[in-house]
């Protein structure tokens, strides 16, 4: 428990910083912690009403000082939320309910008893897992960035200054030049994080050295990827990480003035970077004569409306001027003419919150971590068709197979992996051939991907790739600022030739026409957007155009999802005539024959809504 003298007091040099962490170390009086995720999945699951229910049952049974409750950001398992692991045991108890509380405090906390019934069960072997760190989901990982998410409250500076919390800066600020620092990132070969790779020491150079007094430094977390959460967790869960990555970054380019670029959708990660900025100017970790060094640098929050294309450089730094957020030309460098014409540094969320680990370990250190050209760690949000679903933070050079059948845990229901698809929108699909690739930014690149912001998409034999190519053009398509005319009416007629394939329309000479107009787009469209809005489509061409025939020539979905192109039909064989698929068919198109009779079909009826489908457990329904 800190007191109120602790919490308001001003840092004024390093030393000061130092006693102050030694201080909250000492005051420490609890043996136990339970921590609470209440990341924005685990609010969704009603986390704040079992933290309070905590709380409420901590102060009954008399055991405040002893045990203490913390509110923590997301600990990456989202899916089996909301989570609750009491520390320093690391007992891990997953999809607890408010009525859950109280047996908890009583049992474990009091008495050492485990639930068994909170415990993880491993599907495939029915093996119930006590530990956070046994659990397969966490096993592999190697959590050097987002593993602090799991134990800081993100709303105290005391806690992350407790866990080490800038001790870098104070580094930095006591004993090392802005050239040092700048070679020091760069000597650990750390590549932005938010989708283009670009080595973040070259570019911290460039800005250092853009001649001009005023200088800005940017964090980009408008992340805007489907299925994508990474950034915005780092956000909630440990803002103040985040904050010193940019204080340094700013001692080093020789600027005076940040923004936070956060989606106005992110209501978490907007109210934990205000408490966070709040805090460090009341300790002098922010604004004015940071740690009484004479240095000065301050903060503002600017809210991106969720326009995608905000994510890009030069439409975000117009977004935060108050302009349209449209990109421009990119020859002129933001690292010289960025914001307001100034010279300006722009990293994303993950890329800055790396920043204080170098300086802390080293750059050497962070230089052994990884493969040849890509160093560290990568977070990603894993999901769609495996069993665990959720953000993981893995080295680089890890293996898709690793990270799908280890981590993830496999394909659900018994079904056959198809493809995943990594680096966003703008991604590509990489089928089963590819994984044993070692996961860094040119291996994904060489097979076709990107490494992009980090979201990484499975799929099952259920997922038609056309489809899928489909989903992630109109999404772009949607998202297209409409600037320029090979990315505003080339994204448009791609759609529309997808959409007459599904339809059963396509023509032969569809296949060639997607990839000549992919080419186009690469080649003529302005921003980044645009230059890779064709890799879905041309990823899916290179490694599923066996689907792309079979819709074009033989009006066929091999994966029964494209409805113009497929049938339902009752196998006579496997059915019962148990009637549940009479009962949810919402078209009358399924009629009763009698008793242990095969039901029938009605095509002319049938809207193709795939319930009969889904609620057979016969597989008496098929679909062709
Ligand atoms: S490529 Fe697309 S998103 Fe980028 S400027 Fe052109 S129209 Fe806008
Ligand atoms: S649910 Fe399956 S088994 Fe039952 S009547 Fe329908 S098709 Fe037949
Ligand atoms: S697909 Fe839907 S509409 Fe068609 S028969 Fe089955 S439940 Fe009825
Ligand atoms: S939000 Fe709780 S684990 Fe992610």
């Amino acid at each position: 428990m800190v007191n109120i003298e602790m919490e308001t007091c001003r840092l004024t040099d390093y030393a000061d910083l130092e006693s102050y962490r030694a201080n909250l170390q000492a005051k420490k009086t609890e043996n136990k912690v339970i921590t609470i995720c209440c990341g924005t999945g685990c609010l969704a699951y009603g986390a704040s009403k079992i933290g309070q229910s905590f709380k409420d049952e901590i102060k009954n049974q008399g055991l405040e000082g002893t045990v203490s409750v913390k509110f923590t950001g997301c600990q990456g398992f989202c899916e089996r939320g909301p989570l609750v692991v009491i520390r320093p045991e690391n007992i891990l108890y997953q999809r607890v309910k408010p009525e859950d509380v109280s047996r908890i405090v009583t049992e474990t906390i009091r008495n050492d008893l485990i639930l068994d019934d909170l415990l993880y069960t491993i599907p495939s072997t029915n093996e119930k897992v006590r530990c956070e760190e046994d659990v397969p989901f966490y096993k592999k990982q190697l959590r050097l960035v987002f593993g602090t998410n799991g134990y800081i409250d993100p709303t105290s500076l005391d806690d992350y200054i407790q866990a080490g919390g800038y001790q870098a800066l104070n580094k930095v600020l006591s004993s090392m030049s802005p050239d040092e620092v700048v070679d020091e990132i760069k000597i650990s070969g750390l590549r932005g994080r938010g989708g283009g790779g670009f080595a973040t020491g070259a570019k911290w150079e460039i800005t250092r050295e853009a001649p001009g007094e005023l200088k800005y430094v940017i964090c980009n977390c408008d992340e805007g990827d489907p299925g994508a959460f990474m950034d915005r967790s780092l956000m909630e869960g440990n803002p103040h990480s985040i904050i010193e990555g940019m204080v340094i970054a700013a001692y080093a380019v020789g600027a005076r003035q940040g923004y936070i670029y956060i989606r106005n959708e992110y209501p978490v990660a907007l109210k934990n970077s205000e408490i966070a900025i709040k805090k460090a100017e009341e300790k002098g970790l922010l604004g004015k004569n940071i740690l009484g060094t004479g240095f000065d640098f301050s903060i503002k929050i600017s809210r991106g409306g969720g326009a995608f294309v905000c994510g890009e450089s030069t439409a975000l730094m117009a977004s935060i001027e108050g302009r349209t957020g449209e990109p421009r030309a990119n020859y002129i460098h933001t690292s010289e003419k960025g914001l307001w014409e100034r010279p300006t540094l722009l990293n994303n969320v993950e890329t800055l919150a790396n920043i204080p680990l170098i300086i802390n370990k080293g750059a050497e250190w962070f230089y052994g971590i990884g493969t040849g050209n890509s160093k560290g760690t990568k977070i990603f949000s894993l999901v769609g068709k495996v069993h665990n679903t959720g953000l993981i933070e893995v080295p680089m050079g890890i293996t898709l197979r690793e990270i799908i059948y280890e981590i993830g845990g496999g394909i659900p229901g018994g079904k056959k992996f198809k493809a995943v698809q990594t680096g966003g929108p703008s991604g590509g699909c990489l089928p089963e051939e590819k994984l044993d690739l070692s996961v860094d930014f040119d291996e994904l690149s060489r097979a076709g991907s990107m490494m992009g912001s980090g979201a990484m998409i499975v799929m099952d034999e259920d997922n038609c790739m056309v489809d899928i190519a489909r989903y992630f053009l109109s999404f772009l398509e949607e998202e297209s600022c409409g600037k320029c005319v090979p990315c505003r009416e080339g994204l448009k007629r791609m759609r529309q030739i997808l959409d007459r394939i599904i339809e059963g329309k396509g023509q032969d000479e569809d296949i060639e026409l997607l990839i000549d107009l992919s080419e186009s787009l690469t080649m003529g469209a302005l921003c980044g957007l645009g230059g890779s809005a064709g890799n879905p489509v041309l990823s899916t061409i290179r490694h599923f155009k066996d689907e792309y025939v079979a819709h074009i020539q033989e009006k066929r979905c091999p994966a029964g999802v494209c409805k113009p192109l497929i049938r339902y039909y009752i196998v006579e064989a496997n059915c019962n005539g148990c009637s549940l698929c009479i009962k949810e068919c919402p078209a009358d198109a399924i009629s009763f024959q009698g008793k242990k009779q095969p039901v029938k079909l009605d095509q002319d009826k049938c809207t193709k809504c795939g319930a009969c489908y889904d609620i057979c457990r016969l597989n008496a329904v098929e679909v062709k």
